[in-house]
Formats: structure tokens, sequence, C-alpha cells
């Protein structure tokens, strides 16, 4: 399939919204990001016609996904429906993105009607949504395709029975797991505190694997997969055996969120070893071409571990810590 799509970002975050789209197209085939603004990003896309169904059910900062239809300028737009072919079937409707031009409306409907046998509105059950997105003079033309779903929200930390302050936001825990281009297979999180991680994978359908040093963090994490009605394997353990416990090249991604030493206790290790030793384990069990996603305290540098980097965000939990979200890739055994 070939197609222009329209994502339009959610505001909660500058740049993991686009990292994210990117990282689930690059699952399905080839893109091209013909332009980002603040508010939205356009894609050219070649590849598998399930990346719309994997689209709605995975993204977790995108508001909505659109067919790009074509853009001009405010006074173009008569002419730019008249030249192009947009199917139409009825009921329609027509919406405005970034600013409200009731004129702009009233001319669009005017063309397509004029076109319909019989023209029909319905703005609550529509077949087709016409969306138009202002931007200063120009309109981008574009048809509703689907709004991600977001029953994942059900998720959040407060509506989990184990709750305890590291827990993550799930819209974070949901992007890492799709920053890790994890198709299907099997996921772990080996410092995986309440299980925030491993119940946005499980809810994709992935086979997770959980491990904390804690006895009670390994059991809510049970109590929370169980809540949602997911399955996992959760042990306690230290991270830095996990190549050990497990064969090398045993995973298709590695995500977590180390422990930084403030909620989350390190034991008597010093943080600097236990990251670097963590890492080596991680990149062991990770298979090859893979990635580990791994969020860190803003401090820590981890640029010479062995893994090609790919992307770092940043990501600000509140006034005294700021963490960074590498995404690395293994290379090479
Ligand atoms: C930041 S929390 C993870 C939070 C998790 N993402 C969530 O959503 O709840 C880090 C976890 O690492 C665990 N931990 C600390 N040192 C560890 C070690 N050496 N091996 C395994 N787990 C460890 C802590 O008990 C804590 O639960």
């Amino acid at each position: 399939m070939k197609i222009s799509l329209l994502f339009q970002l959610s505001g909660f975050h500058s740049t993991l919204p686009l990292a994210e789209i990117e990282a689930m197209l690059s699952l399905y085939g080839s893109f091209n990001l013909l332009e980002k603004t603040e508010r939205f990003a356009i894609f050219d896309f070649v590849g598998k016609r399930n990346v719309i169904d994997s689209l709605r059910r995975r993204l977790s900062l995108v508001h909505g996904v659109f067919e790009f239809l074509g853009r001009c300028k405010l006074g173009d737009i008569e002419t730019f429906f008249k030249e192009k072919q947009v199917q139409i079937e009825m009921p329609y409707r027509i919406r405005m993105h970034g600013m409200l031009i009731n004129d702009v409306i009233d001319r669009v409907a005017d063309i397509i009607e004029n076109k319909s046998l019989h023209p029909c509105v319905s703005l609550e059950h529509p077949k087709t949504s016409i969306e138009l997105f202002i931007k200063g003079k120009d309109v981008y033309i574009t048809k509703l395709l689907f709004y991600p779903d977001k029953s994942f929200m059900k998720h959040s930390p407060k509506h989990r029975p184990f709750i305890r302050p590291v827990a993550m936001d799930a819209r974070i825990a949901r992007c890492m797991v799709n920053l890790s281009r994890i198709a299907n297979g099997k996921l772990i999180d080996p410092v995986c505190g309440t299980g925030g991680i491993l119940i946005e994978a499980a809810s994709m359908g992935i086979k997770v694997y959980g491990m904390d040093k804690e006895r009670t963090m390994v059991k809510g994490t049970k109590q929370n997969l169980e809540f949602f009605g997911y399955s996992g394997d959760v042990m306690q353990g230290d991270v830095i055996t996990l190549d050990k416990l497990f064969p090398h090249n045993y995973f298709d991604a590695v995500v977590c969120d180390m422990p930084y030493g403030i909620s989350s206790s390190l034991g008597n290790i010093r943080r600097d070893v236990l990251y670097s030793k963590a890492i080596v384990a991680m990149r062991n069990v990770v298979k090859k071409g893979h990635y580990v996603v791994i969020m860190v305290p803003e401090e820590i540098n981890l640029l010479n571990v062995k893994m090609k980097l790919i992307e770092i965000h940043k990501e600000r939990v509140h006034t005294n810590l700021t963490r960074r979200i590498y995404v690395l890739r293994k290379e090479c055994d």
C-alpha cells in the first residue's frame, strides 16, 4: 500500500510522538517525513496494509490519523476539490482544526454537494469526515482514518491495585514499548517495579517477562497484570545477573526504567556500577538487530555501551528529576 498520512500529535511531549510514529511505521514499510509542525506530522508511507490496524491499536501519543489528500492556499480550495478526485461516502461531515473559518466549511460543502447525487450530512456518524488543518494561509486537506484506541488509559497507575510512587505514566510506558520496535515475541523489563511497561506490552499481545530485586514489587506486578487480565513471567532477581538467568540473544526487546535512587532503592551498589553492569547484561540477552529502550537519570551517559544509538529523548519527571530515554540497537554479538 502507498499512502500519505497526517498524524495529529499529542502536545504531551515535544519529541516522543514523532519518534513513536516513526518506530511503528518502520515495522511495516518505508516512510518519508514530508512536514512536521507543532500540531501534526505528514508522512509518505509504502508498505504493508496492516500498518493501519497496528497504528490504531498501539499509538499512545497521537490524537488522530488522517489520509493526507493535499495542501493549498485558503483561496484555492475550490480549485483543489475540482481538480482532485476526492471519494466521499455519504453521510459526510467537514471539520476544521487550528482555526474555525465558517466560510471555508461552506465553500467546501458547496463543492461536495454540487458533485453528489444525494448529499447528506451526519456530524455524529459520518462515513467520510473531511478534516481541514489550517496553518497560516494554507489548508491541509485530509480524510479521517481513525482515532487511536485510548482504552489503555484504564491502566493508569491510579487504576491499578498495586501502586508505588515509581509507577510510570501509562502513555510513556506504551510509547517506550513502541520505540523498541517489537512487533511480537518476548519483551523483558528487568527492573519492572509496579509493571507499567509490562502491562502495556502485554496489552499489545507481546509475551512479557519481568524482574525486580524487591519481592513486594514482583508480587505487585503479578497482581497488576492479573487485574487487567494479562499474564507474564515475573521473578525476583538482580538486573545485573539477567544474562545468567536467560540465554544470550533470547529477547526481542528490553524496555525499562532504571532505579534512580530516590523513590526506588539501589541497595549496596553504586549507581554507575549498577548501570554499567546492567547494560552489559541487557545487551547480552537482546537479539542482534533488536532494541534496548532504557530510561535513566539525565546525568547518566550511555553513549559507549557497544550498541548503536538511535535516539535520545528528554523527560522531565518533576523539578528535581529529569531523565533521558535512550533507544539503542544491538548491532553485533
Ligand atoms: C524506577 S522503578 C521502575 C518503575 C516501573 N517502570 C513502574 O512503572 O512501576 C525501578 C525498580 O527497580 C528495582 N531495582 C532496584 N535495583 C534493582 C536491581 N539491582 N535489580 C532489579 N531491580 C532493581 C526497584 O525495586 C524498583 O522497583
